[in-house]
């Protein structure tokens, strides 16, 4: 028997994540309506998607409330990077709280399901190395990210009332450090800078040490996470970590970006910046037994797509220049 075609609501459908997550969707079948304001996402990652029929976008910010009929909502909406999220922190803290409630009283409504793309910020810098889903985390309630942290925090608990006090089928994703095309090269994440500045055969800056270690997840197989998350029973709820627990030092992984790009950029240290994480690594059991869910690609091989994704971008930078 054939699949429903599901209508699918994705909010933060044009970011980063939320765009490869319209393809995926859209290449399976679905009809796909994306909401977005704008404010760190771009049309032009929906390049692929505008004409198709299935697929339709609004301009639209989740702090405000939102009537649509649909059978799913994928909540990714709110700027993921530091830079940006700490641009107007307070509105970064509405889009999680406001925006969360808004879409739990829609999918109230509607009886849809809804998954939160949380984040592994909840866990703040940790005191446990790898982090579980049952640590609750070490975060400042009043520092520069806490906008972020304690917004998603928030996001969660709204996530498990709702399903504690209206039955409401929810999902709740921590997602872990996330890489590949269509980042933004200037929003100050670690591989977008690397990338930049090693094209451009600028210093790279490294923060510390450089033996401070993240893990980094390919788009593509998070994107295949979130879909599977979204696909399973009710009574699975999470929260679940969804990241790639392969670890690296700052050092190493800017020795592997200037490798791969054959750059001459010297590497440069700067003072850390305030709270920020000494290392980060999801466990990732918990998504491997009820997902089958593991990460596929190399941090190499996931480096070589977006080097050549950022190099696309900056030879159509230089065409429009000349223009
Ligand atoms: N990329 C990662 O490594 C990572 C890690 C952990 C969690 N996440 C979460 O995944 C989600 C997507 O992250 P991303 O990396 O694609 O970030 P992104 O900044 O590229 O995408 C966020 C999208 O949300 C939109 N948006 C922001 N505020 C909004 C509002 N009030 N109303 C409507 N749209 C709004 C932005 O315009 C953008 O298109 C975010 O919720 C983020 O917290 C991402």
């Amino acid at each position: 028997m054939l699949a429903r075609r599901k209508r699918i609501l994705v909010t933060g459908g044009a970011g980063f994540l939320g765009s490869h997550l319209c393809e995926r969707l859209v290449s399976a079948g679905n009809e796909v309506l994306c909401v977005d304001n704008f404010y760190t996402g771009a049309r032009d990652n929906l390049a692929g998607l505008l004409s198709n029929q299935q697929f339709e976008v609004i301009r639209h910010d989740i702090t405000f409330p939102l009537y649509v009929e649909v059978d799913e909502i994928f909540n990714l909406a709110c700027p993921a990077s530091p830079i940006h999220y700490q641009y107007d922190p307070v509105q970064t803290t509405k889009t999680s709280v406001h925006g969360s409630i808004n879409m739990l009283g829609l999918a109230k409504r509607i009886r849809a399901k809804i998954l939160q793309a949380s984040t592994s910020e909840v866990y703040g810098d940790p005191e446990i190395h790898p982090q579980d889903e049952t640590y609750w985390g070490r975060v400042n309630p009043i520092g520069p990210r806490s906008c972020y942290d304690e917004g998603k925090r928030c996001a969660e608990t709204l996530f498990f009332d709702y399903r504690r006090q209206h039955n409401l089928s929810i999902k709740v994703a921590r997602i872990f450090n996330t890489y590949g095309p269509r980042m933004r090269p200037y929003d100050g994440r670690v591989i977008s800078n690397f990338i930049v500045q090693a094209l451009t055969n600028q210093p790279i800056t490294i923060y510390g040490d450089g033996q401070q270690t993240r893990s980094f997840c390919y788009v593509d197989d998070l994107i295949d996470g979130l879909v599977r998350l979204m696909n399973t029973r009710d009574d699975v709820v999470g929260p679940m970590n969804l990241g790639n627990p392969a670890e690296i030092t700052m050092l190493e992984l800017a020795e592997m970006v200037v490798d791969l790009t054959g750059s001459r950029s010297a590497i440069e240290f700067k003072p850390l910046p305030i709270d920020d994480p000494k290392q980060r690594q999801p466990n990732i059991k918990l998504a491997k037994d009820s997902l089958g869910w593991l990460p596929s690609l190399s941090l190499r091989d996931g480096l070589d797509k977006t080097i050549a994704y950022f190099e696309s971008l900056m030879i159509a930078q230089r065409v429009e220049a000349t223009k």
